[in-house]
């Protein structure tokens, strides 16, 4: 896994096993034909407590379902096994740092391409410190010339392992061309999302999103953030509609959110500099906000945060 080696125990079907066992098999749908959903969730040091807490862990293991019925896979392990693996799997390993969490959820055996099962879960986490450089500065991004996957052709609102290819092509072209990361365009040129994150822009006062019609996965920071938005003073407004390309040069700050991103402040499109080439004050404020929830700094809805010390003491 990208970003440092994993915490030793992982978790195959039903079994916590050494990392390095969780392997997928190469007959598989899940991998020859990409018949695979996961998910990632971030783990926090809570400000409080120092203990780790895990991040609207329950809305990601519920998306992670639909995202396998989605895909028509037989079995699927509900929300509660996956829970309680997830845990189970915090709770054999050393965490005490900000983590990361992927769970695969795939067609494991050898059958064919519309094989439904047997359906496998493979579960791993690593260390996660957050890139603060990233944070601070932003990115600069380039507009690509792919254009995001149709939800009749591939639809983003499953995060199945398929639809990243279309991230990785776009992904591959702005790094090639001197970018940070990219952001794609839907078949009718509207504004989507980048290839592992939300994006979100201001102008005249209100943050705008791209609805969950252009394409995008339906991202709980995106969630978030809008709630943060709607929660404190930043904004006037916030809006989910249609983003036109052109928005993207005339907005006063754009920024990417997902667990991965997180809030990232954008600082460049193409060869066009956002606001004045700094993050700005609404992206700083959305930022602040956004940490002090992830870290139970300030008083987060029910059921945001799932702390792991208690499962800790639990399976004592
Ligand atoms: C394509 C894509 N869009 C958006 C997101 C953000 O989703 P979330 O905030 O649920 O992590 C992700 C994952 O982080 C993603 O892979």
């Amino acid at each position: 896994m990208a970003g440092g080696p994993a915490y030793p125990v992982g978790y195959l079907d039903g079994t916590f096993v050494p990392a390095e066992h969780v392997r997928l098999p190469l007959l598989a749908p899940g991998v020859t034909y990409a018949a695979s959903v996961f998910e990632g969730i971030r783990g926090y040091r809570m400000a409080d407590t120092q203990g780790i807490a895990l991040f609207r862990l329950g809305e990601h293991l519920e998306r992670l379902v639909r995202s396998s019925e989605v895909l028509g896979l037989d079995e699927i392990p509900s929300v509660e096994e996956m829970e309680a693996a997830t845990l189970g799997l915090m709770a054999r390993n050393p965490v005490d740092e900000d983590c990361y969490i992927r769970i695969q959820v795939y067609v494991a055996g050898d059958g064919e391409m519309t094989a439904r099962g047997p359906t496998g879960v493979a579960i791993l986490a690593r260390p996660r410190p957050q890139l603060t450089e990233r944070l601070r500065q932003g990115v600069r991004c380039q507009v690509s010339s792919w254009r995001r996957i149709a939800d009749n052709a591939s639809p983003a609102r499953a995060k199945a392992a398929a639809n990243y290819l279309n991230g990785r092509l776009a992904g591959l072209q702005a790094r090639a061309d001197g970018y940070d990361t990219a952001l794609l365009l839907t078949e009718a040129g509207d504004v989507s999302e980048a290839p592992g994150a939300c994006l979100l822009i201001v102008r005249d006062g209100a943050l705008i999103a791209p609805p969950v019609t252009a394409d995008i996965l339906e991202s709980l920071t995106r969630d978030t953030v809008l709630a943060c938005a709607r929660q404190g003073g930043a904004v006037q407004e916030v809006i989910e509609r249609t983003v036109d390309r052109t928005e993207l040069y005339a907005a006063s700050e754009v920024m990417l959110v997902g667990t991965g991103m997180e809030v990232t402040p954008v600082v460049g499109i193409d060869r066009f500099t956002v606001g004045d080439g700094y993050p700005g004050p609404v992206t700083r404020q959305l930022q602040d906000a956004y940490f002090a929830w992830v870290r139970g700094a300030a008083t987060t809805p029910e059921g945001w945060l799932t702390p792991v010390e208690k499962q800790l003491e639990a399976s004592e």
